[in-house]
């Protein structure tokens, strides 16, 4: 399995013929290398409303009949909005798919949509066929990451922000890394504008000094092929 790093928390899990686009914020963006209307996913997921998150959803979506999974209060706007096809679970709630399936976790957050529609934040468990991607939105260093691994989840891959300000830093994201125990991490939600400035390979060293998980720096744009 193929993971593109989009910029920001924007990913693409590609797997033979399914493409999964995640957080897909490309308009406006000024580290995307790609624009929103290159891409053709077969499925959509949204970890919470915020524009750097959300992004060009709407316009992918109705483009491409790609579903879009997303917590109940946006998945009923987007419905509102015309998008086809929503899955609209709420923390907890798992999404299966026949190439795998899509588990909403907490995140500790807040979200509001562009359009104003207000919801909880969720991360995102993401199983596509043998690998297991948690993709952990935006959040706070709260205990419960340590759930995850706990309840049995080998997460594969993490998509871990760092960035600061809006979310964790490269120092409490170390520990969130001890607590989900991924084999490797991709940081996300970075150096996209000033105020989450932050050094990645700082952050790389400092886990892989703590950790067994090996931390993989992508520029946007660039692709990590899972084992
Ligand atoms: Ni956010
Ligand atoms: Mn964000």
């Amino acid at each position: 399995m193929d993971i593109r790093f989009l910029a920001q928390s924007a990913v693409e899990l590609v797997d033979g013929d399914t493409r999964i686009l995640m957080d897909p914020f490309l308009t406006g963006n000024p580290k995307a290398t790609v624009a929103a209307e290159e891409l053709e996913p077969t499925h959509i997921l949204l970890t919470h409303g915020h524009a750097d998150h959300y992004g060009d959803t709407v316009e992918i979506a109705k483009r491409t009949g790609a579903p879009v999974v997303a917590l109940v209060e946006i998945a009923n706007e987007l419905s509102e909005l015309g998008v086809e096809t929503v899955h609209d679970p709420n923390l907890g709630g798992t999404v299966a798919f026949d190439w795998g399936w899509v588990k909403l976790v907490p995140a500790w957050h807040s979200s509001t949509t562009p359009n104003g529609t207000v919801s909880p934040a969720a991360g995102m468990l993401v199983m596509v066929g043998e690998t297991l991607i948690y993709h952990l939105g935006d959040t706070a260093l709260f205990s419960d990451l340590k759930l995850i691994a706990q309840r049995g989840n080998h997460v594969n891959v993490a998509l871990v922000p760092i960035g600061g300000h809006y979310t964790i830093d490269r120092f409490d994201a170390v520990t969130a890394c001890e607590f989900v125990g991924a084999d490797e991490v991709i940081p996300i939600h970075y150096d996209t504008f000033p105020a989450i400035e932050t050094d990645a390979q700082a952050f790389k060293s400092d886990v892989e000094n703590a950790t067994e998980t090996k931390v993989v720096v992508l520029a946007p744009g660039e692709t990590h092929t899972v084992r």
